[in-house]
């Protein structure tokens, strides 16, 4: 559905959300194979770290549009185009109904859902200005939690659902135009992220093996770029089932 990579050589690729966790190993991976990487993320150390002095540091709060903007215009300029950004920045609590609390609901929504649209808004007036065929590609990462609703993900799940959706329709609107929309719905990855669940994690991955299945979606030219392959069938055959077989079935899985 998108163009395959081929080769990753000489590729223009930007992390946001890279300091930690599944970005920063993408980041290692990619740059090992020959990709021209930047990073970005709040913390700048640890983006210096990440980048050993030979990636391109750039640091970012994604909540803040004029930051986006800026950094993106930094990039467009000294590298012509992005071939790819990839959108990791995200926050993660467990919620359940009765923790529910507006500042906690605000800031996963923020952070999540309009750090994304704040990123694609800042991308969009250099994507359409510039594009030639591939270039420019989006990677929205959202997650497995956002194709049906999960205990534990009350707010999160929803800012991922609203991710897919938003993906789906970037999608809609700029293959068209040659620009490469690809949907990154990861299972549970073992990062700082996951670190305080307490529950069993099914499928459990390394982000190095994240980072090595996005790797595999993007050479592929996927759309959807979902793993482990076998936890991400059935969270979609759960997700399309009847809603009175669907209940039951999650609180036997999940023992909730
Ligand atoms: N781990 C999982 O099981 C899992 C499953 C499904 C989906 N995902 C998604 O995968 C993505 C990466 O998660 P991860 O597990 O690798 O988590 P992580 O290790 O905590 O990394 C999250 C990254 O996002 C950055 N970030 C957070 N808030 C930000 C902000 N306001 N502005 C800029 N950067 C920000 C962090 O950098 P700074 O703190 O330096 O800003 C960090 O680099 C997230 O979108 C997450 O929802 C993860």
């Amino acid at each position: 559905m998108n163009p395959p990579i081929a080769d990753w050589q000489g590729r223009r690729v930007w992390l946001v959300g890279a300091s930690h966790g599944i970005g920063a190993a993408l980041a290692r991976r990619l740059a090992g194979r020959g990709a021209q990487v930047a990073v970005s993320g709040r913390s700048e150390e640890a983006l210096a770290e990440v980048a050993a002095a030979r990636m391109r540091v750039l640091p970012l709060d994604v909540t803040d549009a004029a930051a986006w903007e800026g950094a993106a215009r930094t990039l467009a300029n000294e590298w012509g185009a992005v071939d790819l950004t990839v959108m990791l920045a995200g926050d993660y609590r467990t919620v359940r109904a009765w923790e529910l609390d507006a500042a906690t609901a605000r800031r996963l929504v923020e952070v999540n859902l309009l750090g994304v649209m704040n990123g694609v808004a800042a991308l969009m007036p250099l994507t359409t200005a510039r594009a030639d065929a591939g270039d420019w590609g989006i990677a929205v990462v959202a997650s497995l939690s956002g194709l049906c609703g999960m205990p534990n993900a009350l707010v999160y799940g929803a800012t991922k659902a609203a991710l897919v959706n938003f993906a789906e329709t970037l999608y809609f609107d700029l293959a068209p135009r040659g620009v490469p929309v690809y949907l990154v719905n990861p299972g549970f990855v073992a990062t700082r992220l996951t670190a305080g669940n307490d529950f069993a994690m099914p499928g459990l991955l390394t982000p190095e093996a994240a980072a090595d299945a996005m790797i595999a979606g993007f050479e592929a030219g996927d759309f959807h770029i979902a793993f482990p392959r076998r936890f991400a069938r059935q969270v979609r055959l759960m997700a399309k089932l009847p809603y009175r077989a669907y209940f039951p079935l999650l609180h036997k899985v999940t023992g909730l």
